[in-house]
This record gives structure tokens, sequence and C-alpha cells, in this order.
């Protein structure tokens, strides 16, 4: 079985790979997005998003990172997949799936899943421009209103060129809302021969077995899993022990003194604020340690609060 760590844009940036990734369960990461609209980004842009570019394009306990595309222009997607490649991506991978407006709007991520045709001519440039051996992956949802071009979707996807393909099984007007339809996955994974890696849902070993088990899938890909428990990666494939509470501080302890290429003022104080909501599903600690914190604007002292718990 395969791990594969989602991309969560505004969540797992490079720091939270980094620590995400230590224990070397995890197989593969992909990057927040990228939005591309009608340019090539210079290879500084792609370094800021994914630092690990500069280390052979994987993390320090070396797993792969891949840089994820978004956008509906074939021609902008596959100039700008031929520089990641360039640069060292562990494969370029295409986002089928944002259910943002904004970016809808601009007809980019999960709006896209109602035009097939499209969804091929992306994938096909993005091959054509990224060298064979760099994998070309897409991540879709299983539809935007309903869920009727789910195979024609996957299907244009594997056509188009692509290597893998994950499915998040919900719609796009579903959001995030529960259950994710693994089953749904199944249809997918027997109508097209390329490897079909589940997402949705996974918040537990339990949940893991039984998305794999419904979907027919040998990989499955966490995202807000494992934010909430920061080992579930391991819990899931080592049977490891739920990681301690005070283990989780010494992680947010980690994260906050993570040195970073570029750090506006507020952003960790808000990205630590972040966490603590997945960290709450998990932790019942964490609701009171974020009581503590909410309010608080310097660095500083929100670590100096977590510290007293860890
Ligand atoms: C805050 C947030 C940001 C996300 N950003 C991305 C993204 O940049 N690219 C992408 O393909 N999916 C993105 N997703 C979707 C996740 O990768 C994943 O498909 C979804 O959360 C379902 O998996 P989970 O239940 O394991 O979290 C995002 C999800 C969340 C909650």
């Amino acid at each position: 079985m395969k791990i594969i760590l989602a991309p969560m844009e505004g969540v797992v940036d490079y720091a939270m790979r980094e620590l995400l990734t230590a224990s070397g369960h995890y197989d593969l990461c992909i990057t927040e997005f990228v939005r591309v609209v009608d340019q090539v980004y210079r290879p500084a842009f792609f370094r800021k998003i994914c630092p690990e570019l500069d280390h052979g394009g994987k993390t320090r306990s070396g797993t792969p990172v891949r840089v994820q595309l978004l956008g509906q222009h074939a021609d902008w997607m596959a100039e700008n997949a031929a520089v990641a490649a360039h640069l060292g991506s562990r494969g370029v991978d295409i986002n089928f799936g944002c259910p943002a407006k904004t970016v809808n709007r601009h007809r980019g991520g999960a709006v896209l899943l109602q035009e097939p045709e499209t969804l091929y001519k992306i994938v096909k440039a993005i091959r054509q421009a990224v060298p064979g051996h760099q994998p070309v992956s897409a991540k879709m949802r299983l539809g935007y209103a309903t869920a009727d071009l789910a195979l024609d979707c996957a299907h244009a996807i594997k056509s188009g060129g692509a290597n893998m393909l994950t499915v998040h099984a919900r719609t796009k007007i579903e959001g995030y809302k529960p259950p994710a339809h693994w089953h749904i996955i199944d249809d997918i994974r027997r109508h097209i021969n390329i490897p079909v890696v589940a997402n949705g849902d996974i918040w537990s070993r339990a949940d893991a077995e039984k998305c794999r088990r419904l979907s027919g899938c040998e990989d499955i890909m966490i995202g807000r899993g494992a934010l909430c428990l920061p080992n579930l990666v391991s819990v899931i494939k080592v049977n490891a022990a739920p990681m301690p509470w005070k283990e989780a501080c010494a992680l947010l302890i980690s994260y906050a003194c993570f040195t970073r290429p570029s750090q506006q003022r507020g952003y960790l104080p808000s990205r630590i604020k972040q966490w603590f909501s997945y960290l709450k599903r998990h932790y019942p600690e964490a609701h009171i340690l974020f009581e503590k914190i909410k309010r608080l604007r310097q660095l500083d002292e929100i670590i100096a609060m977590i510290r007293k718990e860890a």
C-alpha cells in the first residue's frame, strides 16, 4: 500500500511536509496548487512553493514531492509543467478537483469535470511537455453537480496519458460533506487501467481499511486526517500507537520554529491556529490550549504557551 500526503492549499506547506513525512512512511507528497492563467512562472516561484526542488525533489526523510498545477489552458499548463519537471519535481500533478468559487469562475479546478474533452487536452499537453520518466498524475472529484461524467472524466485523463489518478470521492457540490462515496471509486478503477488512488474522509486505520475494501484501491491519499492525528500515516501503515498529545505539542513547536524561505508577519501565528482547528478533532486537550492562544498575536507568546504543555 502506498500513502500519499494530500495537497492542501494554505495548510500543507513545506514545513508541514517536512514534519509529517519525517517518519518515512509517506510514499509521495503533492504540493499546494500553482494556479496557471496566462504566464510561465519563473523557477524562483516554483522553488518558493516547493523548496524541496533544491534537494532532489525530496523531503529530508527522502519522500518525493510533486508539484501540482491548476488551470484551464492546456498550453500554459504544459509550459509550466515543463519548468517544474526541469527543476526536478517528482512528476507533475493536475488539479481537477478544486471547488473554490474564484477558481471555478475562471474555469479551473472542479468546474472542468463538466468538460472531459478539456481534461484530455490538458493532460495530453502536459504529458507531451514532461519527460517520459517523470510521471504525470491528476486528481479529480466524482463530478461537478453529479457523478454522471465520472467515468468519462477518468477515461479522458487516462487517454491523455496520465500515469495515476487520485479520486476524491465527492462531487464539487458536496464540498466536504460526509460521506465520501468510496464505492464509486471502484467503478472508476475498474474502468481505467492506470493506478487509482482513493481519497476522502480517511480519519483512522479502520477508515483506511474500509476505504480500500470498498474502492478496491491499493493506495490511498490522506489530507485532513493527517493534520488531526499527525502520525496517522504510521497508524495506518505499521499499526503505530496514535501520537500522544505531548508529542503533538512538540511538533507544533517544531512547526513554529521552522525556517522558511520567505515569512510574512502574521503567517505563522495564523497557520498554527489553523492547525489547531484540525488537532481539536483528535485531541480534547487542543480545545483548551486553543482558548489560551487564540487571541495571541506574537509568535513567541504562542510558542511559550504551547511549551507549557509539551
Ligand atoms: C484547506 C484545504 C486545501 C486544499 N487544497 C487542495 C489543493 O491545493 N489541491 C488539491 O488537489 N486538493 C486540495 N484539497 C483537497 C484535499 O487534497 C483532499 O482531496 C480533501 O481534503 C479530501 O481528503 P481528506 O478527507 O483526506 O482531507 C484541499 C482541501 C482542504 C480542506
